[in-house]
């Protein structure tokens, strides 16, 4: 079978960076501001981003096109030891499950942004009982607009990486950036905004050192760059061999690092406003509110002081999440059915479906147990799961794959390597570096 591979260096950016921007940029990364002390964490986080995950996303790539297979093929290649070959086919299955959970609870969030996008259509149209049902947190509402989701996903996938990965990630990233930029434009003239972005952008020095924002700040880089699942090494599989892959990986984090801080200068001073509007935005203790309560309470509590403007702002602001929540749900689910197509030769449109409908189940076991089921799949799988998988990923990458492999592979597309920047840090840094700092974090969490 004729294996996808995008079409060009701006197919392939489109797309991984469609999965890397998604809920970690527009809600995770803002929220994660919001309660770990503003300026601080986008510190701390920029760091990070660029020091540890970079490399880190690098390291996948690299070994995806390489291998052209999915990472349970890919991971066992690199070795010629039996035990290696078995690990790293371990490290790619686990990479799986962790992908597939993690579509589950993606697509419940995703299915709550489509419904409050749709929301104002429904309200304008005057039907006031159906407004109030999308808005409220409901089983019935949770299983629809999940269902409604999935079926977006597959679809998508089911197109194949060409007809739907790359030329749906090429028509919604771009109209995601503009909806961002044109809704911060009109967000930074209203009242109390500056106050918010103040807050945004001077660090809290005392707090750059504590220990729980350092770990927070890695999950998040970890979640938001899409590591250790396979998935960008799966994208790293569809890049063409003339392509230069650091370059490449460069403007895809530089896309995902730059539009998480760009949508902390939407949501941060929003929520400022909306305290000018009279919104509760403070807790108890005189932090800021965050998580769920910012997205689905504050805001929509704002747009509704924001009269005529209101409903429209509403919609862009939805709309913005819902197709950042797409772009990144086509990339999680293409992970397991890339592993079903591949080794077991199956038609990728039957595919989609079947293992679309099992995540689907997955999803519906968790709105049905929504309570104590949500936050424990995302605690583990985030948390736990990925970093711990990541640092596998840079093992093999560091220290099974022999060294001259990895710049064989990079030298296709990029003459000279061996003389760049790149070459000189990027070895001993997957090496020695990333797996030590994801070691020194987890003990530390622990
Ligand atoms: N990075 C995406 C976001 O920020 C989510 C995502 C897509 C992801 N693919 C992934 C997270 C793979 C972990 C692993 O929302």
């Amino acid at each position: 079978m004729e294996r996808g591979q995008f079409s060009s260096r701006a197919g392939f950016i489109m797309a991984a960076a469609g999965a890397a921007v998604g809920l970690g940029n527009v809600w995770g990364f803002p929220t994660q501001v919001a309660s770990n002390g503003g300026g601080a964490f986008v510190l701390v986080y920029l760091l990070l981003a660029f020091c540890l995950a970079y490399p880190a996303l690098m390291a996948e790539l690299i070994v995806g096109r390489h291998a052209r297979a999915n990472a349970v093929i890919a991971l066992p290649m690199l070795s010629d030891k039996p035990t290696l070959k078995l690990g790293g086919k371990v490290v790619g299955i686990a990479g799986l499950i962790t992908v597939a959970v993690i579509l589950s609870f993606y697509a419940i969030i995703a299915g709550w942004l489509f419904a409050f996008a749709i929301e104002p259509i429904v309200s304008f149209l005057g039907f006031t009982d159906a407004a109030n049902w999308l808005t409220q947190f409901s089983l019935s509402r949770n299983i629809i607009f999940t269902l409604c989701f999935m079926i977006l996903t597959i679809l998508i996938i089911g197109a194949g990486v060409n007809q739907g990965i790359e030329r749906w990630s090429k028509r919604m990233m771009p109209a995601l950036v503009l909806i961002l930029i044109a809704l911060i434009g009109y967000m930074l003239t209203l009242p109390n905004a500056m106050v918010g972005l103040s807050h945004y952008l001077t660090p809290d020095f005392s707090q750059i050192f504590d220990g729980q924002l350092i770990i927070s700040a890695m999950g998040q880089a970890f979640f938001s760059l899409s590591l250790g699942v396979g998935c960008m090494l799966i994208y790293g599989s569809y890049l063409s061999s003339n392509e230069n892959i650091v370059k490449a990986g460069a403007w895809v984090t530089l896309l995902d690092v730059g539009l998480a801080f760009v949508a902390g200068l939407l949501i941060i001073p929003s929520m400022y406003i909306a305290a000018h509007f009279g919104v509760e935005i403070f807790d108890a203790d005189g932090a800021l509110l965050n998580s769920d309560t910012l997205i689905f309470t504050i805001l929509p509590a704002l747009f509704e002081q924001m009269g005529a403007a209101g409903p429209i702002v509403a919609l862009a602001f939805f709309i913005l999440m819902s197709l950042a929540a797409l772009t990144s749900s086509i990339s999680l689910l293409e992970v397991p059915v890339a592993y079903v197509v591949e080794a077991h030769k199956k038609p990728r449109a039957l595919t989609s479906w079947i293992i679309g409908a099992l995540v689907t189940a997955l999803s519906l076991t968790i709105v049905f147990n929504f309570s104590w089921l949500f936050g424990l799949v995302i605690t583990v799988t985030t948390k736990y799961s990925q970093p711990i998988l990541g640092l596998f990923f840079c093992l093999y990458a560091g220290w099974v794959w022999h060294r001259n492999g990895a710049l064989a592979e990079i030298k296709k597309g990029y003459q000279g390597a061996e003389n760049g920047l790149f070459w000189k840090v990027w070895p001993w840094y997957v090496k020695f570096v990333c797996p030590l700092f994801i070691i020194v974090m987890f003990v530390h969490a622990l």
